[in-house]
């Protein structure tokens, strides 16, 4: 039983795409997957975007392909899904990660950023899930990883759009988690606070004692999480351990 145990986070044998994995929480958990076991289909907007990661996940001995794509378009969530099973073969999980982020009040918001945001954010993720969940059904094993955000359960107004986006997203989560649960297929969100990424640089370049200063506020712990804090959540949720959980959150926020 105690190997059974430790065995209970490889991810041998599984094929995993990462949506947005060329940087950030995605190339974090793009590599966390692969060194437990998993194939790792890497995913950025461009060809270029993608190399650093497949480098790292192949020099520590993993295994990844890449495929790229704009995901606001319409289509293009079926699309990469059908790519990513083209160069590794059926998926046994998906983690939804790349996402549009347009920062401004509700006055600002133009009909251009909510259509990005939502057709990134929303559009995207349904038509990946119904390119992958009847596969995945169909072969009795499956886990689908959102990665959603704390604006889904704190939302502010600079972020109203993104922050409803998120939120339909964890929604269709549950929906869809409720109908594959006897299927095998596991369907739930990790939900970030704040991160230490790309996507927050130009807010903390512009005024980087201004930024510490609202990151020491933030959390309990007064600090932006790492990338790799983000890794252990998604393994758990990408693999065999979380198999009585489906519909759920988790929130890594540093205590919120
Ligand atoms: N960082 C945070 O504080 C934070 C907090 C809560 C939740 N989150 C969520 O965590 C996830 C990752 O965030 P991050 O901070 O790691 O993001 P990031 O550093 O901004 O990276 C974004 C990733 O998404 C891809 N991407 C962006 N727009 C895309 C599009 N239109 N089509 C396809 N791919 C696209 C990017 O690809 P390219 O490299 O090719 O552009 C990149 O791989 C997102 O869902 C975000 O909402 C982040």
């Amino acid at each position: 039983m105690t190997t059974a145990y430790r065995n209970l986070f490889r991810l041998d044998g599984r094929t995993a795409l990462v949506t947005g994995s060329s940087r950030g929480i995605g190339a974090a958990i793009a590599k966390g997957l692969a060194a437990f076991g998993a194939k790792v289909v890497v995913h950025g907007q461009a060809p270029e975007s993608t190399q650093s990661t497949c480098e790292a996940i192949l020099e520590a001995g993993g295994a990844c392909v890449a495929v790229h794509g704009d995901l606001a378009a319409p289509g293009a969530g079926r699309d990469l899904i059908r790519q990513a099973e083209e160069a590794e073969g059926l998926l046994d999980i998906l983690v939804i990660n790349a996402s549009a982020q347009i920062n401004g009040t509700l006055d600002t918001v133009t009909d251009e950023d909510f259509a990005t945001q939502v057709n990134v954010n929303l559009r995207s993720t349904v038509e990946m899930l119904q390119a992958c969940l009847p596969g995945m059904a169909e072969r009795g094993w499956g886990r689908v990883v959102n990665i959603g955000s704390i604006n889904q359960l704190r939302p502010k107004g600079i972020v109203a759009i993104y922050a409803a986006t998120k939120a339909a997203q964890h929604n269709l989560i549950q929906s869809l988690a409720r109908d594959y649960a006897p299927k095998g297929v596991l369907l739930n969100t990790l939900a970030p606070g704040l991160i230490d990424t790309d996507r927050n640089a130009p807010r903390r370049d512009a005024d980087p004692e201004g930024w510490a200063a609202y990151v020491r506020q933030l959390n309990w712990m007064g600090r932006a999480g790492h990338v790799d804090e983000m890794v252990g959540a998604a393994v758990l949720l990408a693999s065999d351990a979380c198999s009585f959980m489906t519909g759920e959150a988790i929130v890594l926020s540093g205590g919120y």
